[in-house]
């Protein structure tokens, strides 16, 4: 059969996007963005004592500061510049002391990390729930999560990993004013150069359980819907973001990445600070149980996520996969 007739421009217009994919040169030319190693935080769990991963999900294993520092070399080899600290305390009490224990887990690291490498970027998980006894984010009054009186507990818990060498303090715990209580914290203590990742938008997302094994932070009654936000909002999320700009807040992060890409690409639009956001256990999970049951392959679908992420709006993506993408410093897609 005869080809048709090439159709006229004047029939269709002179676009055909086709043109810029003819090679992987001239796609990587034009590509909008890039998943760059340098762009990915590893999320680490420190602990007094070494707890291997959950099958599958090696990068849930618990690690004392020895091993950690020893990660943190080998992330630095693939590239990967910066990682966000949990700490697993030796014991658990109801009001959570042990995270701002400056002999704690974190702070050790923090101090190990920075004496091995100061051009680290060390950013420092702040939330209570994996020091209380109840594994809630802060103190309980009466059966009930009590924001005020948490407030202080989380303050001081960043003002000690800022004394300790941390150059982000990461909020997690989703009680209202804790931006504003940390930064004010901070500055009377002369720590006006630490910076504050806000989780802004932190839903009460059910993607978070292979963490909290991890991080034996399970909620032992009850669960976290009065203080993480609704599933099904979106424009709360402009609330939770601005208030958080308003208090102080350096960068906006939002929780959990995949299920939130409208949420990150409304927060790109409305605010001029970095947005980030967390690709939490449960997507990390859900990657990679598919992988090993053969449904797609790991490191294509990895990438797509994480392209998809950026696209969105995210600046920096927090990460389980940033020690796993192959190519190492300023690798192209
Ligand atoms: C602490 C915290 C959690 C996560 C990060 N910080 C757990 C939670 O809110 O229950 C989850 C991260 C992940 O699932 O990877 N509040």
């Amino acid at each position: 059969m005869a080809p048709s007739p090439p159709t006229a421009v004047a029939d269709v217009g002179p676009e055909r996007p086709r043109r810029l994919r003819s090679s992987r040169a001239l796609r990587d030319l034009v590509a909008e963005v890039d998943v760059r190693p340098s762009r990915l935080v590893m999320p680490l769990f420190v602990a007094g004592r070494a707890q291997p991963a959950p099958a599958g999900l090696p990068a849930l294993a618990r690690r004392t500061v020895e091993g950690t520092v020893a990660e943190v070399g080998r992330l630095a080899d693939r590239g990967v510049r910066a990682v966000l600290l949990f700490g697993v305390p030796a014991r658990k009490t109801p009001d959570g002391r042990a995270a701002w224990d400056p002999r704690g887990p974190v702070p050790t690291a923090i101090r190990a990390l920075k004496g091995a490498d100061p051009n680290l970027v060390v950013l420092a998980d702040v939330c209570l729930c994996e020091y209380t006894d109840h594994g809630h984010c802060g103190v309980v009054v009466d059966g009930r999560v009590d924001n005020d009186r948490t407030l202080p507990l989380l303050a001081r818990t960043a003002r000690t990993y800022a004394e300790a060498g941390a150059d982000l303090v990461a909020p997690s715990a989703m009680m209202d004013h804790q931006v504003a209580a940390i930064r004010t914290d901070l500055d009377r203590a002369g720590r006006t150069e630490v910076g504050i990742v806000a989780y802004a938008a932190k839903y009460a997302s059910s993607f978070y359980g292979p963490f909290r094994d991890a991080a034996g932070s399970a909620p032992s009654f009850g669960d976290r819907r009065s203080y993480q936000m609704d599933p099904r909002n979106r424009t709360e999320a402009r609330r939770e973001l601005r208030a958080d700009v308003a208090e102080g807040a350096d960068v906006l992060l939002i929780k959990p990445a995949l299920p939130c890409l409208d949420v990150i690409a409304d927060a790109r639009a409305a605010f001029d600070v970095p947005i980030a956001a967390y690709q939490v256990s449960g997507e990390y999970a859900m990657l990679r149980s598919a992988a090993e049951a053969r449904r797609l392959v790991e490191a294509d679908a990895v990438r797509e996520t994480l392209s998809a992420i950026h696209r969105a709006g995210a600046s920096f993506v927090v990460t389980y996969f940033a020690g796993d993408l192959a190519g190492g410093p300023g690798a192209a897609p």
